[in-house]
């Protein structure tokens, strides 16, 4: 692979491009692009954690630095407008000696409110992108992320450049890191929270800078989706653990879950057979493929595996008819990604916004969009014992689940699987198992 200044080169000139497309057809002078600001709390001297706007960090891999500003405009170099203050309260950030700063015109902007004298004097036919409105409408701007240019961005965001991959691929390489380091926590019995600490060290990242809230689950936590109690207590007895964790690369996610067994037994095997169900779905993936149809393929995987392990009896299109599936698979398969976690653009199937919901009874599916090359999404496929679903289907629904095999498995939580893939014209390329994070 071609080095990543070289990629990046390659990444920023298309970006330009397409702005320049997007700039015509809405008619615009240009994009006037903030990296954003901190957000303080309540009744306090202190601020959240910065995160950056994402159209932002599309162009410049500056992902904690507010108050930043780019102005895109046709047959211009971009135009970066840095923040630098003098402060003695905190760190000031200076601008990196990294490969992609030749690709700007830079500036140095001592406060916040400075910006106005870079910009230009009539905004009228420029657009604001970014999250403070307020901000930009005393500035002088008239169009405020204009829905044109948000879902012209969106639609093509979701195909990536070849820098692009390579900085997913590197995200992925981090976050396996961390995942063998919790995984060998946790077969020495550590806790939830200590796992988590030996997670970020391995990926020396801080708690701030992983793209999501580390899901760290220990037995029966696992069933929660979004667990992230972080509990400082081991269990007395351990069954199983799910860890959903990721890392950041120049801006770009990784999200990776596996799910491992204390000991051999019924849910080991569950474990085998769900990687193995979720890397034969994966073989069905290549451009032209519909991320709906893949979905419900994987319900009537699902359906196997809780006939094949005694969770349910009878047909399994009767499981799937029933929503039996969906009680114990209850969310998407996946997701686009990239820049963010759950990235944008995974309804949209044209560039002027077109949206495709998805199917009304899988409403939790984040893509309905027709698989091309370059697209990066998640496959994450999942099975767990979850109370208040199980209890809320139909009578009829409840004869088909074996209770007692319900009960067995209890303790255990449940079971997802999820690695970052990139579709290609003829099949697909998987960046999390490349660097040896397999079936544990
Ligand atoms: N970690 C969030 C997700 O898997 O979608
Ligand atoms: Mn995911
Ligand atoms: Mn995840």
């Amino acid at each position: 692979m071609a080095d990543l200044a070289q990629l990046y080169g390659q990444h920023i000139k298309q970006l330009q491009q397409k702005a320049e497309q997007i700039i015509e057809r809405a008619g615009l002078d240009g994009l006037a692009i903030h990296s954003g600001q901190p957000h303080r709390q309540f009744l306090d001297d202190m601020d959240y954690p910065f995160k950056c706007n994402p159209h932002f960090k599309a162009w410049a891999p500056l992902i904690n630095h507010p108050h930043c500003w780019l102005l895109i405009e046709p047959n211009c170099k971009p135009k970066l407008y840095f923040y630098q203050p003098v402060d003695f309260w905190h760190k000031v950030e200076s601008l990196p000696e990294a490969f992609w700063v030749e690709h700007f015109e830079i500036s140095f902007v001592k406060n916040p409110t400075e910006i106005s004298s870079y910009l230009p004097y009539d905004l009228e036919n420029y657009a604001y992108i970014g999250e403070h409105i307020d901000v930009a409408g005393l500035l002088g701007f008239k169009h405020f992320n204009p829905e044109d240019v948000m879902n012209y961005f969106h639609y093509h965001r979701v195909t990536k450049s070849e820098y692009e991959i390579a900085c997913l691929e590197k995200a992925n390489e981090i976050a396996v890191k961390g995942h063998q380091a919790a995984s060998a926590a946790f077969f020495l019995s550590a806790s939830e929270y200590e796992i988590n600490q030996q997670y970020l060290a391995a990926i020396n990242h801080t708690e701030n800078e992983v793209p999501y809230t580390s899901i760290i689950a220990l037995n029966e936590h696992s069933a929660i989706l979004h667990y992230m109690a972080l509990e400082r207590k081991v269990p007395a007895k351990l069954h199983s653990f799910l860890i959903d964790a990721g890392a950041n690369f120049n801006g770009y996610a990784a999200d990776i879950t596996r799910t491992y067994a204390h000991d051999s037994g019924t849910f080991e095997d569950m474990i085998e057979v769900m990687h193995k169900q979720q890397l034969e779905l994966m073989q069905g993936i290549k451009a032209g493929v519909s991320f709906v149809d893949l979905h419900l393929q994987m319900h009537q995987r699902i359906a196997n595996m809780l006939l094949e392990f005694g969770l349910s009896t009878g047909q399994p299109e009767d499981l799937i008819e029933l929503g039996v599936t969906k009680a114990f698979f209850p969310h998407g398969l996946g997701h686009m990604l990239g820049l963010q976690v759950h990235d944008a653009g995974g309804f949209l199937h044209d560039d002027k916004g077109t949206f495709v919901s998805s199917p009304d009874d899988h409403p939790f599916l984040r893509c309905s969009r027709t698989l091309q090359a370059n697209q990066v999404i998640t496959i994450e496929p999942g099975l767990y014992i979850i109370d208040s679903l199980l209890n809320g289907l139909s009578e009829n629904a409840k004869k088909a689940v074996n209770w007692q095999q319900v009960d067995l498995l209890k303790p255990f939580g449940g079971i997802r699987i999820e690695d970052n893939i990139v579709v290609t014209a003829t099949g697909h390329q998987n960046l999390t198992r490349k660097f040896g994070l397999n079936d544990g």
